[in-house]
């Protein structure tokens, strides 16, 4: 018998996601740079992708587990990380929501940069990064913010326009970039208020072609997006969809020449 499908996983198995990560690189070793890494430190990059925060932690000689929900993405992961020689960097499947196979207290610093946020069940997410911490250490998420003007948050609203309305129940991965959300997580887990800041930050994707062809990439290799065309094509929206993509992509890029576009997300440290 088949396995049930996760719809969780199937999205971001869809497509490729290096494709999208291949223009986030130097945003993620910039934000990586000031986590404050040391030598041997055991870092957890949780819901890592292909690797684009976890290959610059083990550069910085942490020892560094990926964890991702996606299969495809795991196996890229430990590709990049032989092919660079980090022989302190392992990727390996499993789920936010229940990280069954990780110990408690075993990492200094718990990272997800724009993954954990996309798990279902928030509260087990939230529970499940505090209990694989050890006392001391430090989690930091960093989390789309619902209604930012800026790129991501205004592609996956359009996106979501266009997509069939979630299952009930459903807890938009937004919500995580909300500081009051995060505080009422984090304290379901046991975390004081006290023990959480907050503080804007900017991710800056480039790519090296125009903005209407990386609209192209996100169409045939980003999860949402492509569900999203799915979609707009059965309602004969596609056209539609495109148009509205690409006036987004357009009005936020900061290149003459190429495609540069800032992307504000909400950077949350807690402190153990
Ligand atoms: C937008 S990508 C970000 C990937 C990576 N952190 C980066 O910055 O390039 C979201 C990632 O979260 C992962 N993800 C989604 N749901 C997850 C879950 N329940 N458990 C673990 N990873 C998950 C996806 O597979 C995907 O790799």
């Amino acid at each position: 018998m088949n396995a049930p499908v996760n719809p969780n996983k199937a999205l971001w198995e869809k497509g490729d996601f290096t494709r999208i990560a291949a223009t986030m690189r130097e945003s993620g070793e910039t934000l990586v740079e000031k986590l404050g890494i040391t030598k041997g430190m055991q870092v957890l990059d949780l819901g890592c992708g292909d690797g684009t925060t976890a290959l610059p932690e083990a550069k910085l000689s942490a020892d560094v587990l990926g964890i991702d929900i996606a299969r495809n993405l795991v196996e890229a992961g430990n590709r990049r990380a032989a092919d660079q020689g980090l022989n302190n960097l392992k990727f390996q499947e499993g789920d936010a929501s229940n990280l069954e196979q990780v110990p408690d207290k075993s990492f200094d610093l718990v990272v997800s940069i724009f993954g954990a946020m996309f798990a279902p069940k928030p509260f087990e997410v939230a529970k499940e990064m505090v209990r694989v911490t050890r006392p001391g250490g430090r989690i930091v998420m960093g989390n789309w913010i619902p209604n930012d003007p800026t790129f991501v948050a205004q592609l996956l609203k359009i996106s979501s326009n266009y997509t069939p309305p979630p299952p009930e129940g459903f807890v938009s991965p937004m919500t995580w970039g909300v500081e009051n959300n995060v505080i009422e997580r984090f304290a379901a887990a046991g975390v004081p208020k006290e023990n959480i800041s907050f503080a804007r930050d900017t991710f800056t994707f480039n790519f090296p072609g125009t903005p209407s062809a990386y609209v192209d990439e996100f169409r045939k290799y980003y999860g949402p997006t492509m569900n999203a065309f799915e979609a707009a094509e059965k309602n004969g929206r596609a056209a539609e969809l495109q148009k509205e993509l690409e006036e987004l992509f357009n009005s936020q890029n900061k290149s003459q020449n190429a495609t540069m576009i800032p992307a504000t997300f909400l950077r949350v440290t807690v402190a153990l």
